[in-house]
């Protein structure tokens, strides 16, 4: 049976790449919420887009990504939306507002927003208001034009809605006395000296099923599977860039120490595909974060969502099997690399004892402090630690810190090497990632910095996934300022396949490849082959100790 259609009720569907769009819609469902609008904020592949017609008001929270292409999550939603069999009155009478999420500096700014708009207009959507488009660019980030844009549509809805939207738009802002509370809730557990997890020799399939135990408690957890592929060890690293040749590149040599493919215990992978690794966080870190903040590393927890949540339909529970707090922190918690989100100093407004420290939260959290916030935390990339040592007055409840740290994000890397040129192993090129803020702080990426400063002889565990080559993941993939994907594309199409395995099997020290291409693939692949030779021209000058023969016919 259908469920029956909600007619008063905002509903706000988002659709988002890496957080912000989801962020800014949360924002929105709490900012409605807090006027008494009755509201609810979805994914939009958890909404059946036929449902479409029986809505009354719906806000898209879209971002752009790729070169102008909807977020994965979009997909299935747009795909619906463009069908020719939808007729021009299709979406009579349900009214829409879209905010978009983009980067002025990209040729496609915002093209899904746009596109999205003029789609609902062709189906006979009614706009509410005029779309607004969050910049990157702007000196506050995408809430430069969220926040007149919100307080913009809540005017509207007030005078247009007020089935929906019964309170005055201002009345949430002018009382102060507003404290939200968690969505999720924590149990502590009495767990036993002889628990599993407490052996020192722990066996590989419980490591696995511990992280995927821990990491599906997280209420920020992807959509993606939990438990690893397999264990990696790291065999080998070596600097393929000199010092102060500007670029830090390092090959990195791993082999597979278990494995769930088959019973044979070995990996399987084709050229191009993506390597997904879950890097570990600093262990003085982790340490100081759990003492900051109060917390027992021994203490066994189970991560739940809050009954008001699982009222309102949310029926992914948590698993109830308890894990170590520490645990939970170190594989599911960035506490020292991504900055937190505005949300995260609003509610620590609420939980600082110190009266000037309280003030200065308040202000990050409101419209004029934005700019200030926006410098101060996410140009500098403050991280969740360095903020709660800046307040150390705040003491934040357990609850509060797993909701709003962002949660640790496995990074994807292009594999370089070939499955049946080096059986059980897996190679990558890794840049490591690192950059100096406006205030001069020397900041690092944490996975590459990582996995770069390894050293074999520790043998290290690495949990790793193996994906196919992703769209999405083209950011992440590039060697050399080229992506993988698209050599090894360019290479196929050409049927000069041999690409990949020559450049691995020679050391990569001294890297010989040949490309041929006859005339017709030339032409057709001649800007990338143009692309592809000054880059191998700024790598011959930076790297001397590769040698690169390339010849055409
Ligand atoms: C790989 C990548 C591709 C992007 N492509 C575009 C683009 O084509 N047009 C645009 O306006 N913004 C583009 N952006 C910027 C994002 O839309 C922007 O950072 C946005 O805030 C991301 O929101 P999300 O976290 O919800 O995905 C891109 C960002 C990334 C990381």
């Amino acid at each position: 049976m259908e469920d029956e259609p909600n007619k008063k009720k905002l509903l706000i569907l988002y659709a988002s790449e890496t957080g912000n769009a989801m962020d800014a819609a949360e924002r929105l469902g709490r900012e409605a919420d807090r006027r008494c609008c009755p509201v609810s904020v979805l994914c939009i592949d958890d909404f059946e887009p036929k449902s479409l017609p029986f809505e009354e008001t719906v806000i898209y929270v879209v971002s752009t990504t790729g070169q102008g292409d909807v977020p994965d999550s979009m997909k299935g939603f747009w795909r619906f939306l463009l069908q020719r069999s939808l007729s021009k009155e299709w979406l009579k009478g349900v009214d829409y507002g879209v905010f978009g999420l983009g980067d002025s500096s990209y040729q496609k700014y915002n093209f899904v927003a746009k596109k999205l708009d003029k789609r609902l207009l062709d189906l006979g959507a009614r706009p509410l208001i005029e779309r607004g488009l969050g910049d990157d660019q702007h000196p506050s980030g995408y809430e430069g034009a969220l926040d007149p844009w919100m307080s913009k549509l809540w005017k509207i809805l007030y005078n247009k809605a007020p089935n929906l939207f019964p309170n005055d738009p201002n009345t949430a802002t002018l009382n102060g006395t507003w404290v939200d509370q968690p969505k999720i809730q924590i149990t502590y557990h009495d767990v036993g000296k002889g628990n599993s997890q407490c052996s020192a020799a722990i066996d590989f399939k419980s490591l696995e099923m511990l992280i995927e135990r821990t990491r599906s408690m997280s209420p920020g957890k992807s959509s993606g599977k939990m438990r690893p592929d397999c264990f990696l060890n790291l065999t080998e690293n070596c600097p393929l860039t000199r010092p102060g040749s500007g670029k830090d590149v390092w090959h990195l040599e791993f082999e597979a120490v278990s494995s769930s493919f088959s019973l044979f215990q070995s990996i399987h992978y084709d050229v191009g595909d993506v390597l997904e690794v879950l890097p570990s966080q600093d262990p003085v870190a982790v340490d100081a974060f759990m003492k900051r903040c109060n917390l027992n590393p021994e203490a066994y927890i189970t991560v739940q969502p809050s009954k008001k949540e699982n009222s309102m339909g949310d029926t992914n529970h948590a698993p109830d099997i308890p894990v170590k707090l520490k645990t939970f922190v170190e594989l599911t918690m960035d506490i020292a690399s991504a900055s937190p989100r505005r949300y995260f100093f609003e509610i620590m407004s609420n939980f600082a004892s110190a009266q000037h420290e309280k003030e200065r939260l308040q202000y990050f959290a409101s419209p004029e402090g934005r700019d200030d916030l926006y410098q101060y935390n996410q140009k500098e990339r403050r991280t969740v630690l360095e903020v709660l040592e800046d307040f150390p007055s705040v003491q934040m409840p357990l609850e509060w810190l797993v909701q709003l740290i962002p949660p640790l994000k496995t990074r994807a890397f292009s594999i370089s090497s070939s499955n049946s040129a080096h059986p059980n192993q897996v190679h990558l090129t890794v840049s490591v990632v690192s950059w100096t803020t406006p205030y001069k702080r020397t900041r690092k990426g944490l996975c590459s910095t990582w996995l770069a400063g390894l050293d074999p002889q520790q043998r290290v565990l690495i949990p790793a996934w193996f994906h196919k080559e992703m769209r999405r993941m083209t950011s992440y993939i590039e060697t050399f300022g080229c992506p993988i994907y698209k050599v090894v594309e360019y290479f196929q199409r050409t049927k000069v396949e041999d690409f990949m395995l020559r450049s691995q099997e020679t050391s990569h020290k001294r890297c010989m490849c040949n490309i041929k291409c006859g005339n017709k693939a030339r032409k057709s692949g001649i800007c990338l082959l143009g692309g592809l030779l000054s880059t191998l021209q700024v790598l011959l000058t930076k790297c001397p100790l590769m040698y690169w023969q390339l010849w055409r016919k």
